[in-house]
């Protein structure tokens, strides 16, 4: 087991070097990764000392469970219980690797602390290369979170991970711009599919391949508890507001983010575009990126951000914004 000494975050250890990172995750240490969705901070998924430290560090309760990743699809016979439900292949075989996690009960190979005791697993193979190639020269499945701290933002460049985390063995940096909205949840139960979290794969795209019912409609959802879907979370560390139509004035020191051209710019103390054109991949791109900036800004007391159109990607984007502003409603 690796031991942690850092006190401060400019003590980790940063770089590219996937072998170094491989080794550490198999010798029971934590690396925080990139995905083509956020950056996950990730341990050996069978080593539950080694996840044990993954709550310590992101400070997250051990009711929230944790998403497996893999590199390979024929992994998941060691993860899911049998009989594997034949949808988890065909969905599978449709969006991996890629934005899309998978809950199915689970194989006694997956430690509890993995699982929060539930008997289901979440599991997603991550397309981002970086990612990808860790997995595989790990040679074990890899449980990740996002690497923030429980409830905070998540982190889509190195500097945020650096920003919110402590006691981790080593920071691997990607270069691959990030999709910065996490993956969808789906739970798949027999022949039935269920939407736990919105996410960077539409329902309407999921649909093209399963029914699957959204968590709304979903009267087993108590069957099925998936804690991150907790009201508030993804949070900045100061207020923020959800703009609504006709604001005409912001108080002083107001952060201000957009995602087109407005008129409203010139009455915030500082104004950042996500997109000019109010495009949902670029919007998700910089979501966090743009709370992450406001939260650093001393002369930013609040933080205004205009809703997007629910509909597509709009839909998990909306689902970030309303958690993140959730104290505030
Ligand atoms: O894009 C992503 O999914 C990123 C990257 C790093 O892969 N990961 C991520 O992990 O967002 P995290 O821990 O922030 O969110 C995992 C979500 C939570 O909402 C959790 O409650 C849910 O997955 N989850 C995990 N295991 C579950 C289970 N067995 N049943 C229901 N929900 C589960
Ligand atoms: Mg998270």
């Amino acid at each position: 087991m690796r031991q942690f000494v850092q006190k401060d975050s400019s003590m980790i250890k940063n770089g590219t070097d996937i072998i170094f990172s491989a080794q550490c995750l198999r010798e029971g240490g934590l690396v925080a990764f990139p995905t083509e969705t956020v950056y996950g901070l990730g341990a050996d998924a069978l080593n539950p000392l080694a996840v044990a430290r993954i709550f310590e560090v992101k400070q997250r309760p051990t009711f929230d469970p944790l998403i497996v990743h893999i590199s390979e699809i024929s992994q998941l016979e060691m993860l899911f219980e049998n009989p594997i439900s034949p949808i988890v292949y065909r969905m599978a075989d449709a969006f991996w690797p890629g934005p899309l996690t998978i809950v199915h009960r689970k194989s006694g190979i997956v430690p509890d602390l993995v699982t929060s005791g539930l008997n289901t697993v979440a599991v997603r193979m991550p397309s981002h290369p970086v990612a990808l190639e860790l997995i595989r020269l790990a040679k074990t499945p890899i449980a990740a979170p996002s690497a923030n701290r429980f409830g905070q933002l998540s982190p889509t460049k190195p500097e945020h991970v650096l920003k919110q985390l402590t006691g981790i063995d080593y920071l691997l940096s990607g270069n691959e711009k990030m999709g910065g909205i996490e993956s969808t949840v789906i739970s798949i139960d027999g022949d039935q599919c269920f939407l736990l979290r919105p996410g960077a794969i539409s329902l309407s795209d999921i649909r093209k391949i399963v029914h699957c019912i959204s968590r709304g409609q979903n009267q087993k959802e108590k069957d099925m508890p998936s804690p991150g879907l907790l009201k508030s979370h993804y949070s900045p560390n100061k207020p923020l507001f959800i703009l609504e139509k006709h604001t005409e004035t912001l108080p002083d020191n107001s952060g201000l983010i957009l995602h087109s051209k407005s008129d409203l710019s010139g009455h915030a103390t500082k104004t950042i575009y996500t997109s000019e054109t109010a495009d949902h991949i670029e919007i998700a791109a910089n979501l966090f990126t743009a709370l992450h900036l406001m939260e650093d800004d001393e002369a930013v007391f609040q933080i205004f951000i205009e809703p997007v159109e629910e509909t597509g990607l709009g839909v998990a984007i909306m689902d970030r914004i309303k958690k993140a502003a959730f104290r505030y409603l």
